[in-house]
């Protein structure tokens, strides 16, 4: 699939979101929402297939898990790296109908609905009916998206809150996706919803090599799109990104994203 409007395409974006998942913390939070043995499970926007394979081993023995991505490259990628009796991958948008897959009694949306800002509701309303009654959803998304930083040179905040703006205009990108995620499960009548908030990119002290690579990409894939907001930097990119590595690196820097998670359950009539 070609024509997905997806602004953090590039040819490392495969390798970016194998490297900076956490399979500790997504298990953790997935059996906080509910994954148990027998499930079959649905990993929406799985991107590299990683947390599919996760899932895949978690619901055993009897259950399954399908990752769908419209990314070809990532889901090429999927079929290659996970083991032939794992998971099912399919190159889909998101966006279209997911019937002839579904149903499922369990479905994860991670790091997905940012992306789609005007129809982050609608989509969650889709993907509700793919669900068996009494099914879960868990929808798990960021706060202040790459806004919370402290430390760093005044400019280079104004910088980067303007591309995040841009972004929100332009492409649809929405940095505050996670603070609707409840209202999105309530308005659709989901039953004992819960939620939980913690701390997701905490960076205090020395840069870790992940977390250098997952905030350079992002700068390279998304302030390079927008060099044209980069008036406060005389040498334009490269003096925005010469001092982004510097600050990033400095150990006196604090940065943080809240990570909200959102789960419930849909009612057995509904
Ligand atoms: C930030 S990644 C999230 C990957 C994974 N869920 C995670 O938690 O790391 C977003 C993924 O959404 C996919 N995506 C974006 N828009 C899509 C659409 N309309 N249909 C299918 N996949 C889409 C991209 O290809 C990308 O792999």
């Amino acid at each position: 699939m070609s024509d997905l409007s997806y602004f953090m395409e590039n040819d490392d974006e495969t390798l970016r979101l194998e490297i900076k998942t956490d399979l500790d913390n997504v298990k953790r939070q997935a059996l906080w929402a509910g994954l148990r043995p027998g499930m079959r499970v649905a990993d929406l926007a799985c991107g590299p297939g990683k947390t599919t394979q996760l899932f895949h081993d978690l619901v055993q023995p009897q259950g399954s898990a399908v990752g769908i991505d419209g990314s070809a490259n990532r889901i090429a990628h999927a079929e290659k790296t996970h083991s032939p009796n794992g998971p099912a991958f399919f190159c889909r948008n998101l966006l279209e109908p997911l019937d002839d897959i579904a149903p499922f009694d369990f479905i994860w949306v991670r790091f997905f609905l940012e992306y789609h800002k005007t129809d982050a509701f609608q989509i969650v309303k889709n993907i509700s009916r793919l669900l068996n009654p009494g099914g879960i959803l868990c929808l798990v998304d960021l706060d202040y998206n790459c806004l919370s930083h402290y430390g760093i040179p005044e400019r280079m905040q104004r910088t980067i809150s303007r591309v995040i703006h841009v972004l929100e205009n332009k492409e649809d990108f929405d940095p505050r996706v996670g603070i609707k995620l409840y209202s999105f499960l309530y308005d659709l009548g989901f039953e004992n919803i819960d939620v939980m908030m913690e701390p997701h990119h905490l960076i205090f002290g020395e840069l870790g090599a992940v977390d250098e690579f997952n905030w350079t990409t992002k700068v390279e894939v998304a302030v390079k799109k927008f060099q044209f907001l980069l008036d406060e930097y005389e040498n334009g990119y490269d003096a925005f990104y010469d001092e982004f590595k510097k600050a990033f690196s400095n150990p006196r820097r604090f940065t943080y994203t809240p990570l909200i998670s959102c789960r419930g359950r849909r009612p057995a009539g509904g």
